[in-house]
């Protein structure tokens, strides 16, 4: 199945599971760090999911946490409708994230999570640039909780990498005020914990 093929959207993350079998124990990771942060923080607090697929991952922290007031920004309306289709109490946003999301949304945030997704914004820049947003878009003391890939793969552009090392990461968290941490490794994939200092 072709990455970019969005019609049946449990398929494609089913492929996606398949082709990255490391993406569960990582996801398990990232649900708890992000469960563990709304104790922290009381339970109507507001969380903002980026890049969010066919839902599973908001819809499985609703069911954890059911008070949280979730947001979902996604660039694929397939996608979006897919999620609002699961479960209408998440504020569900089909918005492409190398835009200026930020002002589009009210918060702030106590909570920001992605899995997955920031590789495919385009390179450094944009992912220094959506670091920056995510910034601004925490409160004090805010956490975000990032997975994504964690080693250059061998077809990338050498002219504009996607995939950066966990060091990489951690230098550009800490150049917009996010003291990191990564906290679980599994092959391609890397969960880090970003708190707002
Ligand atoms: C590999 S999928 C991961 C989906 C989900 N987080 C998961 O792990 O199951 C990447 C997701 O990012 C979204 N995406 C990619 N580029 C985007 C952009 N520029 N703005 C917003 N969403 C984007 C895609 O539509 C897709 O849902």
């Amino acid at each position: 199945m072709p990455l970019e093929d969005f019609d049946s959207p449990a398929e494609w993350r089913q492929d996606l599971d398949r082709r990255w079998p490391e993406r569960l124990a990582i996801q398990d990771r990232l649900v708890a760090e992000v469960s563990a942060a709304v104790d922290q923080c009381g339970d109507s607090i507001s969380v903002l999911e980026l890049g969010t697929g066919d839902g599973s991952l908001a819809l499985r922290l609703r069911s954890n946490r059911p008070a949280i007031n979730l947001t979902a920004v996604d660039r694929n309306a397939v996608l979006c409708d897919y999620g609002r289709g699961r479960d209408e109490a998440i504020q569900w946003l089909c918005r492409d994230l190398t835009e200026p999301w930020r002002d589009e949304l009210s918060g702030p945030f106590q909570i920001v999570y992605s899995l997955q997704t920031l590789h495919d914004l385009g390179g450094r820049d944009v992912l220094a640039q959506t670091y920056a947003r995510v910034a601004d878009a925490l409160g004090a003391g805010g956490v975000f909780v990032h997975a994504d890939f964690v080693e250059p793969m061998p077809h990338d552009d050498p002219a504009k990498p996607r995939r950066f090392a966990p060091d990489v990461h951690v230098e550009l968290f800490s150049d917009v005020g996010l003291a990191a941490t990564l906290v679980e490794r599994r092959d391609l994939l890397g969960c880090f914990v970003a708190t707002k200092t």
